[in-house]
């Protein structure tokens, strides 16, 4: 049968207590009815050494009818047999026996009690009486007396034994009452306990099933009160760092996956620990593939040779990869054996080196660009230098030639002044000085500055200016840089006797400035390239014109330097249209 720890100690307790009050129940119906038998023996010795006395002291020779009618008449007196035993053995009085009877009776000199009486003073037995029939107890004295010499005084056992099993009785009410007493406490006690344990069980129970928060709880100074308190305090503890670790493991995880370089980081088994989302975009990878095999995960034979390699427990040489699944990426991955205390196996870093090698590739083009502007020029200049040293041309030649020299010797000038215009600007050497300036004044006073150039070109110039953008606070020298090379542009590329336009309007809470013409616009795919060093639509064209294409990235690079965007598109009408986006203030 199940039973509840409740159930338990109710039944050890009620055990216990039983078996002492059985145990102390026993005892005391033992030495009751001892006690009981002994008083029974004593009185009964004191009435028969009454009797004995009350015999001597009655010093006449009795008759012996007399002596028959005085045992008849103590008999009466006392519940008990009395038998008056002579010296020789023979009854010669009896209280149960009639007197006619007395000749009948056995001889008493061998009976126990009178054989006691006569060595020791006084006799007791118990045993049965064969003349009445019956379990008698015994007791016999001696008496001084000439003609007798034992009294015998002798009461039914039945008589002692109702006694006895009175007490016996009262014993077994007693027994049983404290029986039902301990059944009770028993229950209290259990249930006293068994509603403190419920209390620790269901804690446990609440705990075990995830819910990790603490009750406030008032224990008691006792075991079972530190039991609980204890297991309280151990899974408050248990929960606080539960936390911690899910901190960690939050702030982990945020690095790692705000982290720029891919990290793949493989257990000892080869088993894919974890894949940041960088590592998944450089290699393409459509899950993680956390928990798998790393070469199924990874999907690159370098990656995993390197993989593998690092969890034999050597250093890797890197890698250089353009994977298959990320077209035009350039990565470099790292991998390395980990064997922490807590953990071994092999990381992997990815670095993305696509933009580095762009722009290694543009610092390389530059370059080239560099000398191979440079070198027009001084070809030129040498070759007409060569030809003046040489023989001596007519004074037209010469002068022609010193023109030749003059105009690439400015080419040159203008192309080193840009370039280190550009370096500064890249250098972000020059300082932007803020202030409000007129918007009309500013595009009015570049139009005037190319006054020269339009006019050669019988071009006309437009300025219209909403009045919501009237006045901006920038730095107005820049953006007249920014602006004249954009007019110029338009100058340069848009056939004679067309209408150029600026505008300045407001948009998006900024400020857009564009500069649009009636020229031939730009090719389609060359308008995001027309910002880069050198980049020039049709290169024979332009440097007739005497361009060395670095005016639009110094246009980009002052636009930015302000704070703003510029861009270009074609207008639907035909011709370029450049805009530069700049904020109010
Ligand atoms: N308004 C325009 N219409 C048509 N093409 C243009 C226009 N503006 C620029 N381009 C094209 O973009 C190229 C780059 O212009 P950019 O101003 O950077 O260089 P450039 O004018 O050739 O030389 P620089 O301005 O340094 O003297 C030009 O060579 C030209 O082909
Ligand atoms: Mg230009």
């Amino acid at each position: 049968m199940w039973l509840g720890f409740r159930g338990k100690i109710a039944v050890a307790i009620f055990a216990v207590s039983a078996a002492a009050l059985l145990l102390a129940a026993t005892l005391l119906a033992f030495s009751l009815s001892d006690q009981t038998y002994r008083r029974i023996e004593q009185s009964l010795i004191s009435e028969a050494r009454l009797v004995a006395d009350m015999m001597a002291t009655d010093e006449r020779d009795i008759a012996p009818e007399a002596i028959e009618t005085e045992a008849d008449r103590i008999g009466r007196t006392l519940p008990a047999r009395v038998t008056f035993i002579a010296a020789d053995g023979t009854v010669v009085g009896d209280s149960m026996v009639k007197p006619s009877d007395l000749t009948s009776l056995e001889n008493h000199a061998a009976r126990p009690e009178v054989l006691e009486a006569k060595a020791r003073g006084v006799g007791v037995s118990r045993r049965y009486s064969q003349t009445i029939q019956t379990d008698m107890l015994y007791v016999a004295v001696p008496v001084n007396h000439p003609r007798l010499t034992v009294v015998r005084l002798a009461l039914p056992l039945t008589e002692v034994q109702q006694q006895v099993a009175a007490v016996r009785d009262m014993t077994l009410i007693a027994l049983a009452a404290a029986m039902v007493g301990a059944l009770a406490l028993a229950w209290l006690a259990s249930a006293l306990l068994g509603r403190r344990l419920r209390v620790v069980a269901d804690a446990a129970r609440q705990y075990a099933s995830g819910d990790l928060s603490r009750r406030l709880r008032d224990y008691e100074p006792d075991e079972l009160g530190t039991v609980a308190r204890v297991l309280d305090d151990t899974v408050h503890e248990l929960a606080r760092r539960a936390v911690e670790l899910a901190e960690d493991r939050a702030r982990m995880d945020a690095i790692l996956f705000g982290m720029v370089e891919g990290v793949i980081v493989v257990n000892d088994r080869g088993r894919v620990q974890l894949v940041n989302r960088a590592a998944q975009e450089m290699l393409g990878l459509e899950s993680e593939g956390v928990g798998g095999h790393y070469l199924e995960a990874v999907r690159h034979p370098g990656v995993a040779a390197l993989l593998t390699e690092a969890l034999a427990g050597r250093e890797p040489a890197r890698l250089d990869l353009s994977p298959a699944r990320t077209p035009g990426r350039h990565l470099v991955a790292r991998a390395a054996p980990v064997s922490a205390p807590s953990a071994t196996g092999a990381v992997l870093v990815l670095h993305d080196i696509t933009d580095l090698r762009r722009a290694d590739q543009v610092r390389r083009d530059f370059v080239a660009n560099v000398s191979h502007e440079l070198r027009t020029p001084l070809t030129a200049i040498r070759g007409y230098v060569e030809a003046l040293a040489d023989d001596a041309p007519n004074p037209e030649d010469r002068a022609r030639f010193l023109e030749v020299i003059a105009r690439h010797a400015a080419r040159m000038e203008r192309l080193v002044k840009d370039l280190l215009r550009l370096a500064a600007l890249d250098a972000r050497q020059e300082l932007v000085e803020r202030a409000p300036c007129p918007v009309h004044g500013l595009l009015a006073g570049t139009v005037s500055d190319l006054a020269t150039m339009i006019e050669a070109r019988h071009q006309t110039v437009d300025i219209s200016v909403d009045p919501s953008v009237a006045t901006i606070r920038t730095d107005a020298a820049k953006l007249q840089d920014a602006l004249r090379n954009l007019v110029e542009n338009a100058v340069n590329y848009s056939p004679e006797g067309r209408r150029i336009r600026l505008d300045a309007r407001p948009s998006d809470g900024r400020v857009e400035i564009t500069v649009s013409d009636e020229g031939p616009g730009l090719p389609e795919a060359d308008l995001e390239r027309v910002f880069e060093r050198f980049y020039r639509v049709d290169k024979a064209r332009s440097r007739e014109s005497g361009g060395t294409g670095l005016g639009l990235s110094i246009v980009k690079h002052l636009v930015s330097l302000l704070g703003g965007r510029v861009w270009t598109a074609n207008r639907p009408e035909g011709g370029a249209v450049f805009t530069i986006s700049l904020p109010r203030d």
